[in-house]
């Protein structure tokens, strides 16, 4: 009945990467690797992780007439990924400066370009894509109002998961919709602010008062807790141990995996302990696209 197991509304960035010794405070220089140029940006790197796993995913995004617009096309492409969606034009596509020290953390700034041109309009304008498919996931990486006007166009029974990186403090309307919301230590913080408790139990309770049907916190290498309202509905989920070479779209990857997976039907605990092993499985490669597993490579639990 649906065309699609995913949709993903979000960025596409081409991601600039140097490796260094150790990534620079305030005022400081330091030197790197040679520069890597990777398809990247949240939303593209989920359409890609859900389509190399075997779903059939769709990218609804705003790239470049350009150079790094095309490199994001093919990435979709090779991935499997229907890029139907891919509106081009209006500014230079998005880029992220990612800088990855030698335990695989990096630190990322994003120039938006393209991506803060995917309006609402755009959005309503793609009302069949939304309609044809089970799951849509959202970021904020493009404006906030766009990811509102997705809650807005879908079908009622279509599954919503939001990922708030980068956190900003979210609509009433918005929370209401998201069945998980998915966030990771930082992004809870920044939601809950000062009245976030010590540990992940603390902060699942407290967003789930903020509305949404579903958490899901990311721990990294502690894998992830899940909770739903009602008692007894919380879960630690682990990951398995890997070597971490570069961490850069883990989370992307979790959260495709985590929301193809409840589109098929699995229970959330099981969803997510698939997904931590998907996002462990993409930090044993460099860059975000490239990392993502096939169904067949995902790491065993
Ligand atoms: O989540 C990782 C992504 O964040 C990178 O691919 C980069 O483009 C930024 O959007």
């Amino acid at each position: 009945m649906y065309d699609y197991d995913l949709l993903v509304v979000g960025s596409a960035n081409a991601d600039l990467v140097i490796g260094v010794e150790r990534r620079p405070a305030a005022g400081e220089t330091v030197l790197g690797s040679d520069l890597a140029v990777h398809p990247g940006g949240k939303g593209a790197n989920q359409a890609a992780a859900a389509a190399r796993l075997g779903a059939r995913s769709a990218l609804l995004a705003r790239i470049g007439d350009d150079a790094h617009g095309r490199l994001l096309l093919d990435a979709q492409r090779a991935a499997g990924a229907d890029t139907v969606g891919m509106l081009v034009g209006d500014a230079p596509t998005g880029v992220a400066l990612i800088t990855v020290d030698p335990s695989g953390d990096n630190s990322i700034v994003v120039s938006p370009g393209a991506n803060s041109r995917l309006t609402p309009a755009d959005v309503r304008a793609a009302g069949s894509l939304l309609a044809a498919s089970r799951v849509v996931s959202a970021q904020l990486e493009i404006p906030l109002e766009t990811v509102v006007e997705v809650v807005r166009t879908r079908p009622p029974g279509t599954r919503f998961v939001l990922n708030p990186s980068p956190p900003v403090p979210l609509p009433t309307e918005l929370l209401a919709a998201c069945d998980p919301l998915v966030v990771n230590e930082h992004e809870a913080r920044v939601l809950l602010g000062p009245s976030a408790g010590p540990g992940p139990e603390d902060w699942a309770a407290a967003l789930l008062g903020l509305g949404p049907r579903s958490v899901v916190i990311t721990l990294g290498a502690d894998g992830a807790l899940v909770a739903a309202s009602g008692p007894g509905t919380v879960s630690r989920v682990p990951s398995p141990r890997v070597d971490a070479v570069d961490t850069t779209g883990a989370g992307d990857a979790f959260t495709a995996a985590l929301a193809w997976r409840l589109g098929q039907g699995d229970e959330l605990v099981e969803a997510a302990a698939f997904a931590a092993r998907v996002g462990a499985t993409a930090v044993t490669a460099a860059g975000a696209q490239e990392s993502y597993p096939t169904a067949g490579e995902v790491v065993a639990g």
